[in-house]
């Protein structure tokens, strides 16, 4: 991390800067231009935005030394998430900092909109007095459509309870039960624009939530509803909404969020029943404190060769699960890095199957395999590979990956094992951890062993008749390679064995050649096992 340099182009709290500053350089240069930052971003370790920076394509691009970018908040659409995955770029974001402040802007919201709080407000500066003219609805007992059941829909409900409101909730990712523990029933998206007299959406904007509010939509809505959006524009038509607010089938809107933005030229802002923010749902001094600490610190921990805790472009993982498969994952990317190396060629298909008391992760077990990749890939490509990358760069390549969870693991309470066919031949590796993170390779090519995944390491295929590793421990004592294990193997004596021995240091390719060329040696490969050897 010696030297890196982080840019901030967009405004970060004091104490997000201030953990920056301890550990590395630090630039906050705002409101760049695109070509503005490309021409400077080349200089950088990662870069720090909020959603002012537009990250493209063309500025990740210009980007040659990035290895983060961090999202002070939680929408990721202003970064081109696609393009860092290819680079190897980790993108993470905070997306709990601000859950609060945007929950309770939502509600700030709902309620100035049923009480018409910000016309009677304006309209009293104005020296009016029009009482009759801001008379507004109670919320109590009204029903409340929540789009987007997750951290700030969850939020919102729990304090619309506590209004004696009646929750509903679309979510597709969330099950009946988990809305139950909040009292909340869950229901398909018609349902909820049929029964809900306030609606209000709280996902992400991406294809499937594009303008689900429409006219369409609206149609199935009960007279006089109300809408709230304050996650991002683009999930209501805006002109739909217009429409429907002249026509009187919506009785108004609140909008802290908007197709585009600043929505200067938008109609909606002529209109009396819409009531709107400039974006402030995260605008707390709270809120902003909490994500600039948050991408801060993630920040530092990838500089430092570490992990984030909230990226968004790598399998997600749940936190306590983390914890538990970082040594599976740590083994599975040492068997890759020693089956391609043992196996050599072009990767055709990767195949892993997690047995015992991993499938209990069946869900996180992506994570493995993308270690694994990471591990197979790494001594084969020029291009840094990464957690981040790693599965694209395979499927990019034409590499087919499968993965199995069973519960089977052949007398192990573990077992990973990896099958790896190139156009040269084929390698399989299974692996263990025991107690304490400590791992073991247990088994190559189907004769059982029990190697330490360390360092550097010779494999030969050998008939097994006397004097064959004596020789081979002869031609290393020569050249001065101190053997630090050996491990043998065979099926039937005097037919194929397998011999293992893990070295002390590198192997030159002449001495693994005159190896190969002893008598009874069918194949006899060097490996490199640690990640800093390769
Ligand atoms: P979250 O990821 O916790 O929740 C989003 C929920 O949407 C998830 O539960 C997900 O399952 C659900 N979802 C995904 N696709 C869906 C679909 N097709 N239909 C219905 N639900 C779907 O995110 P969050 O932290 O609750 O944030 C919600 C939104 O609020 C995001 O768009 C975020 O960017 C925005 N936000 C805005 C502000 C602001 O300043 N106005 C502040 C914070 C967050
Ligand atoms: C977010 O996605 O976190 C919010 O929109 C707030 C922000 O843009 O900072």
């Amino acid at each position: 991390m010696a030297n890196a340099r982080v840019l901030v182009s967009d405004p970060l709290a004091e104490e997000g800067l201030a953990i920056l500053r301890a550990a590395v350089d630090v630039d906050v240069k705002t409101e760049l231009r695109e070509d503005e930052l490309c021409s400077i971003l080349g200089d950088y370790d990662a870069l720090l935005v909020r959603s002012s920076t537009e990250v493209t394509a063309k500025v990740i691009e210009a980007g040659k030394r990035l290895k983060f970018i961090g999202r002070a908040g939680v929408g990721v659409d202003n970064i081109d998430v696609e393009a860092a995955t290819r680079k190897g770029i980790i993108v993470a974001n905070a997306p709990e900092g601000n859950t609060l402040a945007a929950t309770e802007h939502t509600m700030a919201m709902m309620q100035a909109l049923a009480r018409n709080i910000p016309q009677a407000n304006a309209s009293l500066k104005k020296k009016e007095w029009k009482r009759s003219k801001f008379m507004g609805v109670e919320l109590n007992e009204k029903t409340l459509g929540i789009v987007g059941f997750g951290r700030i829909g969850r939020e919102v409900a729990k304090r619309a309870n506590a209004m004696d409101m009646k929750c509903v909730a679309y979510d597709p990712f969330i099950t009946k039960e988990r809305a139950a523990q909040l009292g909340v029933e869950m229901m398909s998206m018609a349902d909820l624009f049929k029964v809900a007299d306030v609606i209000t959406v709280h996902t992400p904007l991406i294809a499937e939530t594009k303008h689900v509010i429409n006219a369409k939509s609206i149609a199935t809505m009960k007279d006089g509803v109300r809408i709230i959006n304050c996650a991002r524009g683009g999930i209501i038509d805006e002109k739909a909404l217009y429409d429907a607010i002249k026509s009187g089938k919506v009785a108004g809107a609140a909008l802290d969020v908007f197709e585009t933005e600043p929505p200067l030229e938008s109609p909606l802002l002529t209109l009396d029943q819409v009531i709107v923010t400039p974006h402030l749902g995260a605008s707390t001094v709270e809120a902003q404190l909490n994500v600039a600490v948050s991408v801060a610190k993630q920040c530092i921990e990838v500089l430092k060769g570490g992990s984030a805790k909230y990226v968004v472009n790598a399998p997600m993982v749940p936190p306590e699960h983390a914890e538990i498969l970082e040594p599976y994952a740590q083994l599975a990317e040492k068997m890759g890095r020693f089956a391609i190396q043992t196996a050599g060629g072009r990767l055709a298909s990767v195949e892993l199957i997690y047995g015992g008391e991993l499938s209990a992760y069946a869900g996180s077990m992506k994570f493995v395999t993308r270690l694994a990749l990471k591990g197979l890939l790494d001594p084969i490509l020029q291009q840094p590979v990464n957690i981040v990358n790693a599965e694209y760069i395979a499927k990019e390549r034409g590499i087919s990956i499968s993965e199995t969870v069973t519960e089977e693991a052949k007398g192990f309470k573990n077992l990973i094992t990896l099958k790896v066919k190139t156009d040269k031949g084929e390698e399989t590796v299974s692996g263990t951890v025991f107690f304490k993170g400590r791992s073991r390779i247990v088994a190559v090519g189907g004769y059982t062993m029990d190697m330490i995944p360390e360092g550097y390491v010779i494999v030969s295929r050998h008939l097994d008749k006397p004097g064959v590793i004596g020789r081979a421990s002869t031609i290393l004592g020569k050249v001065n390679i101190n053997i630090a294990g050996m491990q043998v193997g065979r099926i039937n004596p005097g037919e194929e064995a397998i011999m293992v021995l893990n070295v002390d240091s590198e192997v030159p390719a002449a001495v693994m050649e005159e190896i190969r060329s002893m008598p009874g040696i069918f194949t006899a490969t060097f490996a490199k096992i640690s990640s800093e050897l390769i």
